[in-house]
């Protein structure tokens, strides 16, 4: 008896432990039986609850009267399938006649509290199903990918929504990204996970990094060409035009099209040649751009016009030579000057971090949901990564990256250097690799000697 007391009181403990410092092993080992079980119990009385039952219909009146019995209950949406996550749980419902989508997400907080679970998304599946997505605990409080993720050419998993799910970053269907916030708010360790995703892929990566190069030059095993000037970025784009316009002759002699067509005008993309004639797609890194588009003078400005315009060229033409923007800085408004309201209409993947004021919020979410202003206002400054992204379906989601260290990146970098592909037309701006970090030195030779 005694044993089975200790024993009882073991678990329950190692339970609360686990529960207050490591909330996903805890919902692994007891949580997920716990909610499931809470879920399927009080589901009836929880969805009358919060509004979603629908009152028994006309024939089912009428049949319990011709028989004689009890006037039948309101009904809640049948569920179809229970099926616990890494993180949570996901209910399929089927709705009744007369319900919709936006009943079950208009009560998604009541259902949340009535559940105890920590969050609760809905969304259409098709007509009248609805799956709804709960979180057991805070998922983006300490990021932890999941070991398996799909992997797919070009479509990275770069970091994990509120709802459990994987956020992927894919550039064949959203082929440029904007990514805004304020200073410390995690745009760079953003950008540091894509590179980190990127690197095992078959792609040319490069950078431009205005920071003096703190960012994306440790990493520079892996890149092609990198810039940490404005002068050097306006020859890197201006290369990068050129690889574009190699490209597009490219495709246009396999097309067999005559000389005749303009490049806008070229449907195909490299995805429709054959594997040993496809150029290799590259990723352009820009962190800080709105370095770029400043100038103090008029031959700064000029230079400006002219990254601007490389830009906007590779925004508008680059998807289907294989050219990817991925951009990020702290404002890009129509402050910055001409051209940067039409080079940001050309971003559709909107990301942003924790932004200062509406301002700066809108010029990511403003011409596309007013809910994403707000929450990316939001966003705590205690908690730097958590951002506001765009997704696929038109809505919003809120995302968090892990938190890859710099020492993480170079590592994975320098185990995929020889991935590394030389373009040609980039050749002038591969950046030397001799100074470049190495891998972790082993600790004892790092160690102070001692006296
Ligand atoms: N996903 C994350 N998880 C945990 N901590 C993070 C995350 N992203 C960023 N941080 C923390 O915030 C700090 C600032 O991040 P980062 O350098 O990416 O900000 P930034 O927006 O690029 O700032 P700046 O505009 O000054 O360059 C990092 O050093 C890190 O400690
Ligand atoms: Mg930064």
């Amino acid at each position: 008896m005694t044993a089975l007391t200790v024993a009882l009181l073991l678990v329950v403990t190692s339970a609360l432990i686990l529960r207050w410092r490591r909330p996903a092993w805890y919902w692994l080992a007891f949580g997920a039986a716990f909610a499931a079980l809470r879920v399927l119990v009080r589901y009836t009385s929880v969805m009358d609850a919060c509004g979603l039952t629908v009152p028994p219909s006309r024939w089912r009146l009428a049949v319990a009267r011709v028989a004689n019995r009890p006037v039948p209950e309101s009904r809640a949406p049948r569920i179809l399938r229970i099926r616990p996550t890494r993180t949570g749980l996901v209910l399929r419902l089927k709705l009744r006649p007369g319900q919709d989508a936006f009943d079950v997400s208009a009560a998604t907080d009541r259902l949340r509290h009535s559940f105890s679970m920590y969050g609760v998304t809905s969304r259409e599946l098709r007509s009248g199903v609805v799956e709804v997505r709960m979180t057991g605990y805070d998922v983006l409080k300490r990021v932890q990918m999941p070991a398996k993720t799909d992997h797919e050419p070009m479509r990275v998993p770069v970091a994990l929504r509120e709802d459990g799910a994987v956020h992927y970053r894919d550039y064949r269907a959203v082929p440029h990204g904007l990514t805004l916030g304020a200073t410390e708010s995690g745009k760079s360790v953003y950008q540091r996970n894509l590179v980190a995703g990127l690197a095992p892929m078959n792609v040319a990566l490069v950078g431009i990094d205005c920071k003096q190069g703190v960012e994306l030059f440790p990493l520079a095993r892996r890149f092609s060409a990198l810039a940490d000037n404005p002068d050097t970025a306006l020859d890197l784009l201006e290369a990068l035009v050129t690889h574009m316009e190699g490209v597009y002759q490219l495709i246009r002699a396999e097309q067999r099209i005559t000389v005749n067509v303009p490049d806008a005008e070229i449907a195909a993309d490299i995805w429709d040649l054959p594997d040993h004639l496809r150029p290799v797609p590259v990723v352009v890194l820009v962190d800080e751009v709105a370095e770029l588009a400043l100038y103090a003078s008029k031959d700064e400005e000029k230079r400006r016009d002219r990254i601007i315009t490389a830009l906007v060229r590779l925004a508008q033409l680059g998807r289907a030579a294989g050219i990817y923007l991925e951009i990020c800085g702290q404002r890009f408004g129509s402050e910055l000057g001409k051209g940067i309201t039409m080079l940001r209409a050309q971003l559709t993947g909107r990301t942003a971090h924790r932004v200062n004021d509406e301002s700066s919020a809108n010029m990511a979410f403003g011409d596309i949901s007013p809910d994403a202003v707000l929450a990316a206002i939001q966003i705590p400054t205690d908690a730097p990564g958590i951002a506001v992204t765009g997704d696929s379906s038109g809505g919003w989601a809120r995302i968090r990256a892990p938190h890859t260290s710099l020492r993480e990146a170079v590592n994975l970098c320098n185990k995929h250097a020889d991935r590394t592909p030389d373009l040609p037309a980039l050749a002038a701006f591969r950046p030397a690799t001799a100074a470049l970090p190495s891998d972790r030195v082993p600790l004892s030779k790092t160690a102070p000697a001692t006296a």
